[in-house]
């Protein structure tokens, strides 16, 4: 019987595109939970233009190039000015349909098993689209990847901080009608959009009703905004989870806090690196905060504006922070634990490591 020849496979002499491809296959067969995505921010520039032609709305971009050109933010604020333009075309349930089901599908090409996604009414709301339009499109496009692409997924109703806290009661209101017909699906409420001068106790008393209401609740703290932000988020929003959360380290007792307590921090390191939040990947602190206990995920924000999905921010965390395969896991499963699913759940996703 002929033997097999022993390839022996010296890592050290490895072209770096192999050594990155042997990476990103590994890092995309972990079973990982995208826990921080806004589903507008998914909308990629292709379909963007062909909901636009379809809804026969004027863009001011030339092509699809030229739209993809003016993705070039100095800080926050200057990408949602065009985030909140983009999700202007956004008019029927057949395109909050396509926008969910293309992003699923793009999610599980990733080997991601589970996704929260935050979607912002107020946006669509204020341009007279009915509430129940953006549900429905969501919605079905969520049911059919479960049956189809076996990708569970959340919603996360997510208020507009640079908005009232009435404007925020009135969405609320709005929305608690359809929670009959999809409270399977939405399940929590989140906080987002421009941090700097709208810091958590805005929304106190919001906060306060939907935890009423049996909502988890989940707020974006300590990406622009300082420390205290993170603070007052979790003391006076009560939530269980914060967006972003990078700025935490600015303040060391909250840093114990988070250790001790385990509370999830759903880091973006495209969106950090994309909006000025880092100059540059190796000055990102996720790999520091992994390492000293912090319950870190990673998670690709607005994916379609920040140049990548979930697996291109494991890779760019992995090459720029010399993370190990070991702690790569550990981020995974870190995924899966800090998810809103049941311990049932999430015990079956965690059996698959
Ligand atoms: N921060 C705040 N609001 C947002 C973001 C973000 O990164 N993405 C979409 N809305
Ligand atoms: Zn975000």
């Amino acid at each position: 019987m002929n033997k097999p020849i022993q390839k022996h496979i010296d890592t050290t002499t490895m072209k770096d595109k192999d050594k990155n491809d042997d990476l990103r296959a590994f890092v995309l067969s972990l079973p990982k939970a995208e826990l921080h995505l806004h589903i507008e921010g998914s909308l990629e520039p292709e379909l963007l233009f062909e909901l636009a032609q379809r809804n026969d709305i004027a863009l001011p971009y030339v092509s699809v190039d030229a739209l993809r050109a003016a993705y070039a933010f100095d800080d926050l604020q200057s990408f949602l000015d065009l985030y909140y333009a983009g999700a202007g075309v956004l008019i029927t349930e057949r395109d909050f349909y396509d926008m969910t089901i293309a992003y699923l599908r793009r999610a599980q090409a990733d080997g991601v098993v589970h996704a929260e996604i935050m979607f912002d009414p107020q946006t669509h709301t204020a341009r007279g689209i009915a509430m129940a339009t953006v549900f429905a499109g969501m919605a079905r496009a969520m049911r059919e990847a479960q049956a189809s692409l076996n990708i569970s997924s959340y919603l996360i109703l997510s208020f507009l901080r640079h908005l009232s806290e009435e404007s925020a009661f009135t969405t609320l209101e709005a929305a608690l009608p359809l929670r009959e017909q999809y409270g399977d699906l939405w399940i929590a409420i989140g906080l987002d959009s421009a941090e700097r001068g709208n810091p958590p106790e805005k929304f106190t008393r919001v906060f306060a009703l939907c935890k009423e209401l049996g909502f988890r609740l989940v707020a974006h703290a300590g990406e622009e905004g300082p420390a205290s932000y993170v603070r007052n988020a979790l003391d006076l929003l009560q939530v269980e989870r914060i967006d972003h959360g990078v700025r935490s380290e600015e303040d060391p007792a909250l840093m114990q806090r988070l250790i001790t307590d385990q509370i999830p921090l759903t880091v973006c390191p495209l969106s950090n690196l994309k909006l000025g939040v880092v100059r540059n990947m190796a000055e990102h602190n996720l790999a520091r905060m992994l390492r000293s206990g912090v319950m870190i995920t990673i998670n690709s924000d607005d994916p379609a504006y920040f140049g990548g999905y979930v697996a291109d921010n494991y890779m760019v965390s992995a090459i720029g922070l010399g993370l190990n395969r070991d702690e790569l896991i550990i981020l995974a499963k870190n995924s899966i634990k800090a998810s809103l699913l049941d311990d049932a759940q999430k015990n079956k996703y965690l059996a698959q490591f």
